[in-house]
């Protein structure tokens, strides 16, 4: 069967029979757990069961189908592999968690993920970075790359792998790849002079250059003419247009392919991809007197981290490659969308299917830079405002794909009005009114469903399906947007039912507005895990959901038991007070 966006119309048909098996079983006006079918129910509804459990089964472990992706099989999410010159940064934590939203929510989804990221630890420029503080180039990206490692720990990452380009395995599949290409007539001896920009790694035609610098405002320096090997890029500019044309999702955002179609429709010329003026890098097989150009040792990564060249079925390799997605930054994605696909296609392998160029921060309107002091130093806002609050910041506050502007102000507006005023205020008081007024526990039995409940329920239920569309295209602020909407409507609710109120004039509606509260909270935790993990996890203990039902299979099959025992509910997200208040 054919799983896509078909699927999702079977799941709310699902949601709708599955909200009928508890929803609508009267027993004396009022529901309870255990006693929600009559046996001519049972009987008449067996076969719908069977169906129903074989759909559900399917729609487990599924996405929305795209043009790139069939929604069903594994999933290998990559970030880009961080240089080791410096310490880490806002740029590499916002790469990082994006693709852990990605990651988490395809895990989330039934889907068997891998997740990599690592360090990028040749070239000219870390060897520079080695060279002036005067250690050797491996003690220093020992030392840098555990920096990077800690920060995925401390923005609550969950790679599956960390590759590091100085690994023995990865330097042989490097070697390996640069012997397929040369077998393969792609690459041959000649001489390089020309422009290179050493904060880019990246070679410049002088028609490029913007007042004697790189397009990106990097210092370039002038390479006088050395012996160098080339790669024959000239030979797949015709082959690089008609892919992109067969393949129109490959590239996104929209504006972002038409850079990389007009740099290419430009003309392609052969590209230098070794070096002989420095030794930080790995030799080039055959001539130790060439190191390789650092980014066809870095792109590499994305395979030798799966095995290659071991690519038989039942390797790492088989089950994930071609990637599903390779997350960059604007300023890197002519290497993966030019370079690495014609490296790929030299060497005769498959091409990933989908390249997304995100935007890049800039901090109060200034490009964020180290001569401008103006970098943001991510521990610093975990430690000032929380993980969790810094992701949901960093993914929802921009259309993911476009250039953000960071400010604190904006960060506590955000952090505050979505987090603290709208989800947390919804999770404390109806937690809150259900251990005051129930018990200590979930309503044991509830009434009726209104227009009202239904109308919110439906919304949870939809929930999914918006965010897995949203999701599947990378849209990770509308998948964002879905929640906090969600929570509006919900809180919106609240203000119309006045549960407050019914607790003397209708005592059996008031639990059961308090139960659809429940359940829609349970809703919003489930599907805001990806984004803010620990947060997610600490309403759904309150919400008395167990661990192992915590899926979005459990959306639709699992609800909240009644009469589970509350404890006293604990506030989730704290409201951020600036030393400077901030109108929020
Ligand atoms: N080593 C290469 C990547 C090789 S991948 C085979 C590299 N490393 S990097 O450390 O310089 O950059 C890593 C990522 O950080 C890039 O995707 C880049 O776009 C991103 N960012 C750097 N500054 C940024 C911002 N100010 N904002 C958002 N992301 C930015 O390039």
């Amino acid at each position: 069967m054919k799983i896509g966006s078909s699927n999702i119309y079977i799941t709310t048909m699902l949601a709708c029979i599955s909200r009928t098996s508890y929803a609508f079983s009267v027993h004396g006006g009022s529901r309870r757990a255990a006693t929600f079918r009559t046996a001519a129910v049972r009987s008449s509804h067996k076969q719908n069961n069977l169906n129903r459990l074989q759909l559900q089964q399917s729609f487990l472990s599924a996405t929305p189908a795209t043009s790139f992706d069939d929604g069903t099989c594994p999933y290998y999410i990559t970030t880009p592999i961080y240089y080791v010159n410096d310490k880490p940064h806002i740029g590499h934590a916002y790469t990082s968690v994006a693709c852990d939203v990605l990651a988490r929510f395809m895990r989330l989804s039934g889907r068997e993920v891998m997740f990599l990221s690592g360090t990028d630890e040749h070239g000219q420029k870390v060897e520079a970075s080695a060279q002036k503080k005067g250690v050797a180039p491996q003690d220093f990206v020992d030392e840098v790359s555990m920096n990077f490692r800690e920060l995925l720990t401390q923005m609550n990452v969950s790679n599956d792998q960390f590759i590091r380009t100085t690994d023995a395995e990865h330097k042989a599949a490097v070697q390996h790849m640069w012997t397929t290409l040369v077998e393969n007539g792609a690459i041959y001896l000649g001489a390089y002079e020309g422009w290179y920009s050493v904060r880019d790694e990246c070679y410049y035609n002088e028609s490029e250059l913007v007042d004697g610098k790189a397009p990106t405002g990097a210092e370039v320096e002038w390479v006088t003419k050395e012996p160098s090997y080339f790669f024959k890029l000239s030979d797949y500019e015709d082959k690089l247009l008609e892919f992109y044309e067969q393949n129109p999702d490959f590239i996104a955002p929209e504006s972002r392919k038409n850079e990389v179609l007009s740099f290419v429709k430009g003309g392609l010329k052969d590209l230098s991809v070794s070096r002989m003026s420095f030794k930080w890098g790995v030799p080039v097989p055959g001539d130790d007197d060439h190191v390789m150009y650092v980014w066809i040792d870095a792109l590499a990564n994305y395979i030798s981290a799966l095995g290659y060249p071991s690519v038989d079925a039942g390797t790492k390799y088989s089950n994930f490659w071609p990637a599903s997605v390779h997350m960059v930054g604007k300023d890197i994605l002519r290497f993966h969308a030019v370079y690495w696909p014609a490296f790929l296609m030299a060497a005769g392998l498959p091409l990933p299917k989908r390249l997304f160029a995100h935007g890049w921060w800039t901090k109060d309107g200034e490009k964020i830079s180290k001569s401008l002091g103006n970098v943001i130093d991510p521990v610093e806002l975990v430690e000032k405002y929380g993980v969790d609050q810094t992701r949901f910041f960093l993914m929802s506050e921009v259309t993911f794909g476009s250039d953000g502007d960071f400010s604190d102000e904006k960060m506590v507006q955000k952090v505050n009005s979505n987090l603290a005023n709208e989800l947390g205020n919804l999770a404390q008081r109806t937690l809150s009114m259900v251990f005051k007024n129930c018990g200590k526990a979930v309503p044991a039995e509830i009434g009726s469903y209104t227009a009202e409940d239904e109308a919110l329920l439906a919304k949870a239920k939809e929930l999914r399906e918006v965010a897995s569309t949203a999701i599947a295209n990378q849209a990770i602020n509308k998948y964002a947007d879905a929640c906090i909407s969600l929570v509006w409507d919900a809180n919106k609710y609240v203000d119309d039912m006045a549960p407050w109120a019914l607790k003397k004039t209708d005592p059996e509606r008031m639990t059961t507005v308090l139960y659809v509260l429940m359940e829609t909270l349970r809703h919003v935790a489930i599907m805001y895990q990806p984004l803010m993990p620990a947060s997610s996890n600490a309403v759904l203990d309150q919400l008395t959901v167990p661990a192992e039902e915590r899926t979005f299979g459990h959306l639709d099959t699992s609800p909240i038991k009644f009469g589970a025992p509350i404890s006293k509910p604990v506030g989730v997200f704290p409201r951020i007070e600036m030393e400077e208040p901030v109108q929020v």
